[in-house]
């Protein structure tokens, strides 16, 4: 693996202080200090891939039906909150570049849409990156996109996702090469953390918005966190040690 990963990730790009998987939030999240953010990544109904969590539009659009049977043109003047659109991937990769931001590019497939989405995004993850100083970490909750990212983009680092890590990670992150472990901090055993100790694989948890939460997690030996609070754990120092409380 490259260098330490960052203590912090804004989750869904700016966390809860911005709208999700927006501009905006990747901006703000960079003002404010984070090396690292986390964005999901969809296709439209033309196969853009675009970010954003849902399938459907209504809980952060004030558009209505599902991302992939809509069309770019109805996507793109669509209302992401406090008057953000919905970004192009493409736009969301020059960004991170930009403010130097490592990227964990999270394949999130409609239903049905796993092999496409994770074609799409694994080529162009690579294409938009290439000779990046802070190369980019591919993650899924599809074992079946981690497959063709590994194939299709096999110089980018990957990360294999769960909410409760089942018995054979291990496994399935051999077969996939990856290089780190995300999972749901709630879920998360002692066991798993201390066999992925002995072989020095990173865990990222989600998500962390509680300091003490937060504390006794790095504790326990959990490498990095998403978190939505960027209020709380803005890592002002530039040391990324944070746990800062914000007071
Ligand atoms: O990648 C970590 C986290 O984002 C996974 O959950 O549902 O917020 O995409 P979700
Ligand atoms: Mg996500």
């Amino acid at each position: 693996m490259r260098k330490p990963l960052p203590r912090w990730f804004a989750h869904r790009g700016g966390g809860s202080l911005a709208p999700e998987n927006t501009l905006a939030g990747i901006r703000l999240a960079a003002r404010l200090g984070f090396r690292a953010v986390e964005f999901d990544v969809m296709l439209s109904g033309d196969g853009t891939p675009v970010l954003i969590h849902d399938e459907t539009l209504e809980r952060t659009t004030n558009g209505v039906g599902r991302v992939c049977d809509t069309s770019d043109a109805v996507l793109f003047v669509l209302d992401a909150g406090h008057g953000e659109r919905i970004p192009r991937f493409v736009e969301a990769a020059e960004l991170c570049r930009e403010l130097g931001l490592l990227a964990n590019v999270e394949i999130k497939p409609a239903f049905g849409h796993e092999q496409a989405t994770a074609e799409v995004v694994s080529r162009l993850t690579a294409e938009l990156w290439r000779g990046a100083t802070v190369p980019p970490l591919i993650s899924s909750f599809s074992l079946e996109a981690l497959e063709i990212a590994r194939d299709l983009a096999p110089e980018i680092d990957r990360g294999v996702l769960f909410e409760a890590v089942p018995a054979q990670w291990l496994d399935y992150m051999r077969r996939l090469q990856a290089v780190s472990l995300h999972c749901d901090a709630q879920l998360l055993g002692d066991e798993v953390l201390a066999e992925a100790a002995v072989r020095n694989i990173p865990v990222l948890c989600y998500t962390v918005n509680r300091p003490e939460i937060a504390k006794a997690l790095v504790g326990r030996g959990v490498s990095s966190m998403f978190t939505d609070r960027l209020d709380l754990f803005a890592p002002v120092t530039g040391a990324d040690d944070g746990l800062h409380s914000g007071g």
